[in-house]
């Protein structure tokens, strides 16, 4: 709509004056917020903004892929796509307390970001896709009474030491505003509207150590979860399963069972099932998802991902419990 469109050439010119002739980085985790900012920003400068990418294996079954085609090939944005898995799968290992994995992976994505942002000449600006509840948020903190119960690790930015001035388009947006932004600049609905996705990944979705092999199995069970979510339509509603829950995934439990495929006997892992309805987050109901859907999805990991012979599905409200498991 036009008010939209008056929207994006205001903030179009807003970031030509700041930076100017300047090189701006931005690092691009696949979330919503980082994309639009990236896709405003393109509009705005095209080829003085190069993003960049960190791959920590961690992510949903072909993320990285996805990333790539919808950037790098559908906006022609300029994008460095980082291979970190290997180094953060051994920087992993052995690791099973969830803050201490949450350390790890936030160290190494500021450590490998900060030497591919170093490469790039003349970049005189970082920017971040801070929207307006992160400024409130982090506002808040250090406040008597607040305390930490999981530290996110991408909320409070990257270290001051890498000299550059930060660039924050969507700081004056809220998530519905920052969505509605995303799909006027032509990114796909589907991806805009996605569920929330922790930083840390499918490393606090992999109880205790992380391994390779288990986000393997963790990625596929996922992704069965959400395809069954968004191709279930409740009647009453005519909204998919998907839209109907604030946010759904599969956890990996590295606990293994017996059970019996064939004439066989089978001794495998476990997978639980997690989905919330929620308006903020800080409380949550398990969603009372429809027992055919639950079915479907446990038929399909069991049949389709080798290496997983259970399926568990959480029905913990927060709190007492949270919505990730770690
Ligand atoms: P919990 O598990 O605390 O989750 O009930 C509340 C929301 O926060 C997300 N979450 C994280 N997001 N880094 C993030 O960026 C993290 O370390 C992290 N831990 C939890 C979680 O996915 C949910 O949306």
């Amino acid at each position: 709509d036009w008010v939209m469109g008056d929207y994006i050439s205001e903030a179009v010119e807003h970031i030509r004056k700041q930076v100017g002739s300047d090189e701006v980085i931005l690092g691009l985790s696949g979330g919503v917020d980082s994309s639009v900012a990236a896709a405003l920003i393109h509009r705005a400068i095209g080829d003085q903004l190069t993003c960049v990418f960190v791959d920590h294996g961690l992510l949903r079954l072909n993320e990285g892929d996805m990333v790539m085609e919808m950037f790098a090939r559908n906006l022609g944005v300029k994008v460095i796509r980082v291979d970190a898995k290997e180094k953060f799968m051994s920087e992993l290992a052995g690791v099973a307390d969830p803050e201490a994995k949450r350390k790890i992976i936030g160290k190494e994505f500021v450590e490998i970001f900060q030497a591919e942002s170093g490469k790039i000449e003349n970049a005189k600006w970082l920017a971040q896709g801070t929207i307006y509840p992160d400024v409130i948020e982090s506002a808040g903190k250090g406040k008597k009474g607040a305390h930490t119960i999981k530290s996110h690790h991408n909320v409070g930015g990257l270290p001051e030491d890498m000299h550059l001035k930060l660039l924050e388009p969507l700081r004056e947006l809220f998530k519905d505003e920052v969505r509605e932004l995303g799909v006027a600049l032509g990114l796909p609905r589907e991806m805009v509207y996605r569920h929330p996705f922790p930083g840390p990944g499918l490393g606090v979705r992999i109880l205790g150590e992380v391994k390779a092999e288990f986000a393997h199995l963790l990625q596929r069970a996922d992704a069965i979860f959400i395809e069954e979510l968004r191709n279930t339509v409740d009647q009453a509603s005519q909204k998919s399963w998907y839209d109907l829950t604030s946010q759904a995934f599969a956890v990996f439990l590295p606990v293994k069972s017996v059970g019996v495929m064939g004439d066989g006997r089978t001794y495998e892992y476990v997978v639980a099932l997690r989905a919330v309805q929620t308006q903020d987050f800080m409380t949550a109901h398990w969603a009372h998802l429809p027992y055919e859907l639950l079915g479907k999805v446990s038929n399909r990991i069991i049949n389709e991902v080798r290496g997983i012979n259970r399926v568990v599905y959480d029905i913990s409200g927060k709190p007492p419990a949270t919505i990730e498991w770690e």
